[in-house]
């Protein structure tokens, strides 16, 4: 039997648990608002915008706070990349979840205590935490007190361009979610890793 290892300390959990719930209800109010779907609904269009823009605040909270948490524990760590030969080693990851793993090959980066993430994981979960996550907030913020935007960049309204980078910074935050809940069930079972993820061990 694999050593056990505890990589998910209690903090790490609390926080991704409130940020899943708060990104499923800000993807959901989004579609709601974005494709009017409140007609739909019992809810109305201004409770939809409400429970929006609270949900939002309440993300950008969690998210300084873990911010603070990667920098001040050891977790932040996992999320450095300083090793030259990143790129052969996404690749090496892609080729096996693409191939690899289907002719039962060993993961080429399996495990530890030093390594948490794959490379691909590395990758993605800096891209949307590190670039997607603080887009979102920043515009999210310009559309809810648009008197801190321009009136126009480059000719184009300032409000009209801060929403197509919030919808589309969104859009991309959703296909990273159904990514992410796929590639969490390639674990040692389907649902090993969402184990890990409520009880800290992997
Ligand atoms: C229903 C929604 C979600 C489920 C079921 C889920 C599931 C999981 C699971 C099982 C893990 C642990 C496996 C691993 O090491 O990757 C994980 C880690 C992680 N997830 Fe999610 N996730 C969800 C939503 C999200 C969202 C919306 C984000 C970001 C916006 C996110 C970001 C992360 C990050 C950054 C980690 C690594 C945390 C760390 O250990 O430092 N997840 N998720």
């Amino acid at each position: 039997m694999k050593e056990k290892i505890y990589l998910y300390p209690v903090w790490v959990r609390l926080w991704h648990l409130y940020n899943a719930l708060l990104i499923l209800t800000l993807i959901f109010t989004g579609l709601c608002l974005q494709y009017s779907l409140c007609n739909y609904l019992v809810i109305s269009f201004n409770v939809v915008i409400l429970i929006h823009n609270v949900s939002g605040i309440a993300l950008s909270a969690g998210f300084l706070f873990y911010l603070v948490g990667n920098h001040f524990t050891p977790n932040g760590i996992y999320y450095h990349s300083v090793m030259p030969g990143r790129f052969r080693r996404v690749i090496k990851q892609f080729r096996f979840y693409s191939y690899g793993i289907f002719k039962k090959e060993d993961p080429p980066f399996p495990v530890s205590r030093e390594r948490k993430f794959n490379p691909l994981q590395k990758l993605s979960y800096v891209f949307v935490m590190y670039i997607i996550l603080p887009i979102i907030i920043v515009s999210g913020f310009g559309l809810l007190f648009p008197e801190i935007l321009p009136l126009t960049f480059l000719g184009v309204s300032g409000i009209l361009l801060t929403d197509l980078i919030h919808i589309t910074s969104g859009f991309i935050l959703s296909v990273f979610l159904v990514v992410h809940i796929y590639f969490c069930t390639i674990g040692k079972t389907p649902l090993s890793n969402f184990t890990s993820m409520i009880n800290g061990w992997h």
